[in-house]
This record gives structure tokens, sequence and C-alpha cells, in this order.
């Protein structure tokens, strides 16, 4: 059935307006695809559904999102599920806020849906990818993209100008609830300012859109977090024109016009963290 790219995410802004009654939060992103990537592969095979990670082979019966995701697939096309066996090269670090898990998923969907289902349209996909996570929808589409609600209400955006980016991951990881759960008593110094960033994207003004990087997780960050703070500083200082966390952190991310100043700063951080990853924005994802 092939294999796909199942690309990584960043926030570009990221603002939480309040807590709703199904247990989620209302929130306001503009999202990002980027080409650091896992590589998702997807066969249809005898027995049950498998899935392979690195090597390592999952047992059937402990329920992954990717099996979720099949399931909800097949129950949307009204047909039983063939054995599915899915294979993963991972490189997108997990607990990173970059969305990693739910591009694998993402690279699932879209895998089932070119061979089961090609005139599904876009929207239906989405809809199943929703079922097993909030940001699986933006992951199916990719691009730059307004999400509102639970991040499933997607307006695309003009692109990001050409650009590089620096992604820097300290070795904790922070579960996404964790954070979430401290969102409720919070007034925010500073709230991302999203539709200056909406103007900067329609001009195509890099300087403006690195100007408006604003992530209110970062005001959230418990004290044993503030590593973060010194990576933004870090990449600050190695030449980036902004820096911001991505998601519910750890990851930070500078984003830089030249390349070889990406690279140069990639290299300086990569002797102090390995997780350290030199990537460039990506466009809305070709049906
Ligand atoms: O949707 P997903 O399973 O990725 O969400 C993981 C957790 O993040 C949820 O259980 C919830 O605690 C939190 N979340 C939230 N509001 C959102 C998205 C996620 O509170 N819009």
């Amino acid at each position: 059935m092939g294999t796909q790219q199942a690309l990584a995410k960043v926030n570009l802004a990221l603002d939480i307006l309040g807590a709703r009654p199904d247990g989620y939060h209302e929130l306001r992103m503009v999202m990002q695809t980027v080409s650091l990537h896992d590589t998702v592969s997807v066969q249809e095979t005898e027995g049950d559904f498998t899935l392979h990670v690195d090597g390592e082979s999952f047992r059937p019966g402990e329920t992954s999102m990717e099996e979720r995701a099949a399931e909800a697939f097949f129950r949307a096309v009204g047909r039983s599920m063939p054995g599915i066996s899915v294979t993963l090269k991972k490189r997108i670090p997990a607990y990173a806020g970059l969305g990693g898990g739910s591009a694998d998923v993402a690279a699932v969907l879209r895998s089932l849906r070119q061979q089961y289902c090609p005139d599904m349209p876009e929207a239906e996909l989405e809809r199943i990818g929703l079922t097993v996570g909030s940001d699986v929808p933006f992951c199916i589409r990719g691009g730059t993209a307004l999400a509102a609600g639970r991040g499933e209400r997607l307006t695309d955006l003009p692109p990001l100008p050409p650009c590089w980016l620096v992604l820097c991951k300290p070795s904790f990881g922070i579960p996404t609830p964790e954070l979430f759960a401290l969102a409720d008593t919070r007034q925010y110094l500073r709230r991302p300012d999203i539709e200056g960033m909406h103007l900067a994207l329609r001009q195509g003004y890099l300087e403006g859109i690195a100007a408006k990087l604003c992530n209110v997780f970062e005001e959230l960050l418990p004290p044993q977090y503030k590593e973060v703070f010194v990576i933004k500083e870090r990449l600050l200082t190695l030449g980036a024109l902004n820096a911001s966390m991505s998601g519910s952190g750890p990851t930070v991310f500078g984003i830089f016009r030249s390349q070889e100043t990406a690279e140069r700063a990639a290299q300086a951080l990569e002797r102090e963290y390995t997780k350290t990853y030199l990537a460039e924005p990506v466009g809305k994802f070709q049906v």
C-alpha cells in the first residue's frame, strides 16, 4: 500500500481560550508542517492488525492510535477491517510538542484512503482522524493553517515564506494533559496576535511572522522545565529571528532566514542536545 512520510508540526502561535464542557480546551493556533518526519509503511496482510516501531513489534491487542484509526476508517467505509500491518521508522521525538504520534496516524489514514476509498473527501478523513486525536486533522491536511476548536476547525493560511527552522528538544518530555491541567487557573501576560500573524503571512513578511511567535503554554511551565527558556535564548544568540516552544513542549524552534546561520546554530546546539534538527517548512499536501 506504500510508504508515506509523516511530517512533524510546530505551532507558530498557540492560544488557550478556555476549558470546554467535554474536558478539552478551546484553542486558537497557527500550525505549520515541517520537513522532520517519520516513515510509515502500511500493508494488507493476513491476520490481525500489527504495529512494528523501529524493528520492535507490538502485540495485537495493545490498542495503538494507529489501530484505532484503522478501525474508525473501515467503520466509516462500511467494510470489515482486513489484516493491516503498519511499520514506523521514528525520527520525530515523542512527548515533544511536535505532533509525532498524530503525524503517524495521519499517514496511516492517508494510505488507507489511497488504497480503499480514493474518493473519500478530505473533510471525512479529517473527521475520522479527530476520533483519535485533536492534532490528527491538521496532520492529514498539512501546510500552514489556523486551527480552532479542539484544533480540528481548520482554515488554510498563506504559506510560510522560505526559511529554515532549528528544532531542539531538551532531554525531558512533557505530557500534554499535565500542562493543560494548569491552564484553567491562569490569566496570561502575553497572548498571541493571530490577526497580526495572518497579515504578516499574507504579506510574506518573515520578520513580521517571527515577531508574532507566541505560545501561552510557556507561561504555564513549572520551574523544573526552565531549560526551555535557556534554549530560546541560545537560539536567539545563534542568530534566530525569534524562537518559541512548540505545542505543549518542550521542543523549542527558532526561525532563520539563512540556511548557513541555521546550520551553524544546529551544529552548536547538537553538542548539548542530541535531539536537534534542521528543518524547512512544508506546504499543504497534494491529495
Ligand atoms: O486529543 P488528544 O488526545 O491529542 O489530547 C490529549 C489531551 O490533551 C486531552 O486528553 C486533553 O487533556 C488535552 N487537550 C485539551 N484540549 C485540546 C486538545 C487536547 O485539553 N483542544
